[in-house]
């Protein structure tokens, strides 16, 4: 990875934690293991997918009010569907009627969100589906995902496939003049030989990054974003989706490179009116720290209901987050992969000047940590700023070697049992 790149994600990477947020009309029919994917899934037409267009009506869309809970959650960037792949824009694009200007709505709605999580200090990010049901210039009879797959009627869907092209460079050509300095741009993604060079990959990466030099890019273009030398539009970081790779994303050598992992926090990513299945947050907080000891990020999403609302359940999970992130932000803020290989009892993150020790297991009083003693100070509990005491056994000679850390952990009930952090100034 060339160092362009790795300045340019690195301020994305110290932020660790960010909120996904998938909304577009399917929100309506809000079905479970279908949401966003409603169209491909249950191959419905454009005809019959007209009357959500057409009921679309936000009237409780405050993106002020996510972008409070974003924060709250200490979540410190935002990707919003802009597009998704039934190709409704929350937009307002002049190239296009199928958008929410045109709805209910009546307005551009990623303009206002745009407004509002900057307003917070969070970083903007858009994603923008390359796949598009509803173009008529989009490949549907032959393709593996289009709602109209198999279909004869559309057989010759798609053999002005340069026009979709052109559509969907100047679509992203207004997503990144008409709302400021975007942060990040989200594609997805490619399949088959829907990739790179067939979404005119080179020439769409070099319009944007004229625009915005910065703009970070995720890896889903096309390309190999692991390889020695990554094509131009490969990308800036990797991004598993629905888990968390065992040893974080390295390129071919070994050698890590950023990534982020996409989560939904129940199992959809737009709203299903039905879908339950939410993890705890202690699971989110668990699955961010795993994130930051390997490296990498954790975009976690949310599905707003049709009326513009972040389902109750979400807002709950995420303000518990929030209370820990208050407290223990700084072991995941701006820290990343410790030398020292994971322990028994939890995880470790490391900045440029702390080790941070993640306590999940805590059935135990001492822990020693090897190798670590002289390297380290005194050892601070993060959630109230007291002191762990660190001292080796009066018999350490005799059995371990010198220079470990012998940590005493204060008794199991004064510990937060989602995780206690312990940090260590590095000397
Ligand atoms: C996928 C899905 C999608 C979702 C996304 C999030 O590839 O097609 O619906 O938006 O990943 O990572």
């Amino acid at each position: 990875m060339d160092i362009a790149r790795i300045k340019r994600v690195q301020p994305l990477m110290d932020r660790r934690f960010g909120m996904f947020i998938h909304w577009g009309i399917y929100a309506i029919p809000a079905r479970a293991s279908r949401s966003e994917w409603i169209r491909s899934v249950d191959r419905v037409s454009n005809e019959e997918y007209q009357p959500y267009f057409d009921a679309f009506d936000p009237v409780d869309y405050d993106p002020k009010k996510w972008a409070r809970l974003a924060k709250a959650a200490g979540m410190k960037y935002a990707v919003l569907t802009a597009k998704h792949h039934d190709g409704f824009c929350l937009f307002d694009s002049q190239y296009t009627d199928y958008k929410a200007t045109n709805t209910k709505a009546g307005r551009d709605l990623v303009k206002e969100y745009v407004e509002a999580f900057r307003a917070e200090g969070i970083m903007v990010g858009l994603y923008y589906s390359l796949l598009d049901w509803h173009h008529p210039d989009y490949p549907a009879y032959k393709d593996a995902h289009h709602p109209m797959r198999g279909n004869e009627e559309y057989k010759h869907q798609g053999e002005h496939f340069e026009r979709y092209v052109e559509y969907l460079h100047n679509q992203v050509r207004e997503l990144m003049t008409n709302y400021g300095k975007i942060d990040i741009l989200w594609f997805d993604f490619h399949y088959d030989d829907m990739t790179g060079e067939k979404w005119g990959a080179t020439k769409l990466v070099k319009m944007v990054r004229e625009i915005n030099p910065d703009v970070i890019i995720d890896d889903r273009i096309g390309g190999d974003i692991k390889s020695d030398e990554p094509v131009y539009y490969a990308g800036d970081f990797g991004s598993p989706e629905q888990m968390i790779p065992v040893g974080g994303v390295k390129d071919y050598h070994g050698n890590p490179i950023p990534w982020e992992t996409c989560m939904t926090l129940n199992d959809n990513w737009g709203y299903s009116a039905s879908d339950t299945n939410y993890k705890s947050a202690q699971n989110v907080i668990r699955q961010l720290v795993e994130c930051t000891s390997k490296g990498g990020n954790l975009i976690l999403n949310v599905g707003p209901d049709a009326r513009g609302n972040i389902p109750q359940k979400s807002v709950e999970i995420l303000t518990e987050v929030g209370k820990w992130m208050d407290k223990n932000g700084e072991s995941i803020y701006g820290c990343g992969i410790c030398s020292i290989p994971k322990p028994e009892w939890g995880r470790i993150t490391e900045s440029k000047t702390h080790i941070y020790l993640h306590f999940t297991d805590i059935n135990m009083d001492t822990v020693a940590i090897e190798g670590l003693g002289s390297l380290v100070g005194m050892p601070i509990r993060l959630d109230d700023g007291s002191l762990i005491s660190r001292s080796d056994p009066w018999n350490v000679g005799s059995y371990d070697g010198v220079d470990n850390l012998y940590i005493h952990l204060p008794h199991f009930a004064t510990l937060d049992p989602i995780d206690t952090v312990i940090k260590l100034p590095k000397i």
